[in-house]
Parts: structure tokens; sequence; C-alpha cells
């Protein structure tokens, strides 16, 4: 399973790159929002920093919602480098406009995915990605791992080449629940990613070796 970072700051997309395990960054209008983004000058200027450090895949969503004016502003994002994927709600257009993408080599990832159905829409359209939020379900009194393995069941039954990329993460633990489901690429906020290293035990036996060390 991949590990993509889930965040437009730069500070914490360095962070996790020098942990040596990220393979890619996905962004929102939210999140771009939240660092201060604003304009079409300094949103294209963001991404291009983000693609500078890292060397995986970086989600850059359009704001568009009809059909033409996705593919204009899809066309500009893709191209700021090689590695943008151009992210696209799952509406009516959005398909439309995957579909487009796809026709003409522009990568994408389907966005706002919460059931199995639009989950094959976006195959069918050939999404790169497709982006089950598995917090927001689990806020609706849903189990969004739950559709994360029902979405990899039927991508393998029919061959679907999408790759499943678990957003909306909340947790360590939802992590490893994608990875057991059959996520391909699980987008974590910064704070889950580094909830994996914790475990009370490893703290008690390290504090113990080096204790013991002493004696050595
Ligand atoms: O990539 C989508 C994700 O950022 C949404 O997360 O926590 O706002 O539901 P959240």
């Amino acid at each position: 399973m991949k590990f993509f970072i889930d965040t437009a700051n730069l500070a914490q997309i360095q962070e996790a790159h020098d942990l040596g395990i990220l393979d890619g960054v996905t962004t929102n209008p939210s999140l771009m929002a939240k660092e201060g983004i604003k304009g079409e000058a300094a949103i294209m200027k963001h991404y291009e920093a983000i693609c500078e450090l890292v060397e995986g895949d970086v989600s850059a969503e359009v704001f568009s919602t009809d059909f033409n004016s996705i593919i204009e502003e899809g066309k500009k994002l893709a191209a700021i480098h090689p590695n943008i994927v151009v992210k696209v709600p799952m509406i009516k257009d959005g398909v439309k406009a995957i579909k487009w993408f796809t026709e003409n080599g522009i990568r994408t990832n389907c966005t706002l995915v919460f059931s199995a159905g639009q989950a094959i829409l976006a195959a069918k359209a050939g999404a790169a990605y497709v982006s089950p939020f598995i917090g927001r379900i689990d806020d609706s009194n849903w189990d969004g791992v739950e559709l994360i393995a029902q979405i990899a069941q039927i991508y393998s039954i029919q061959g679907f080449k999408t790759e499943i990329l678990a957003a909306s993460i909340r947790n360590a633990l939802h992590i490893v629940k994608c990875a057991e489901s059959g996520a391909d690429v699980c987008t974590c906020p910064l704070d889950s990613i580094l909830g994996l290293l914790k475990h009370p035990l490893t703290d008690i036996g390290l504090a113990k070796f080096l204790e013991d060390a002493k004696k050595m």
C-alpha cells in the first residue's frame, strides 16, 4: 500500500518525506485554503512547490462543476508538472470529464466517493484513483472501511485498474484497517502516519534497554 500525505502544508510534506515513506500528496480546496493560498498564480506556484518536494503523484482539485470548465481547469493543473493528478468530484459532469481526461492522457483522482456504485462509475470512466472518504462515512454512522473492502472486491472481480485511494483518514487504526481491506493507497494527515509509530510497550521496552545499556 502506498502512503500519501493529505495536506497542502509544505513543512508537514517535508517531514513525511524525510521519514522516507512518502509516495505522494493529496490536497483539496479546504486544505489549500487552510494554508492561505489565494488566487490562480499562488495556487499554481504552491502545486509546483509540492511537486518539487515529493517524487510521487500530487492530486490537485478542480473548483469547477460544469464539463467545459472542469476540462479547462484540469488542463491547466496537469500542465504544472507530470506528477499532477487532476482531482475531480463524483458528479455527472465530473464523470464525463474523467472520461475525457482519460482519453487525452491526463490522470484523474475521482473524489467525494461514498458508495460502491460511485466507485464503479469512476472506474468505468477510467479514473487513475478513486477516493472513498472513510472518516466522513464513519461520521454518518456507517463503516467506512467496509466500503474499501467492498470496492476492492468489485474491482478485483471486474478487473478494474483504478487504484483505491482511502481518504478522510482520521487515525492510525484507519490506516491499518485500510491496508487489511485492500486499499492501494492511504492518504493521511501527518498525525495519523506518526500514530503508527506509537506503542506503550515500545516506550517501556526502550527505556529498559537504555537503562540496561548503562550497565554494559
Ligand atoms: O482527501 C479528502 C480528505 O482530506 C477529507 O478528509 O478529514 O476532511 O474528512 P476530512
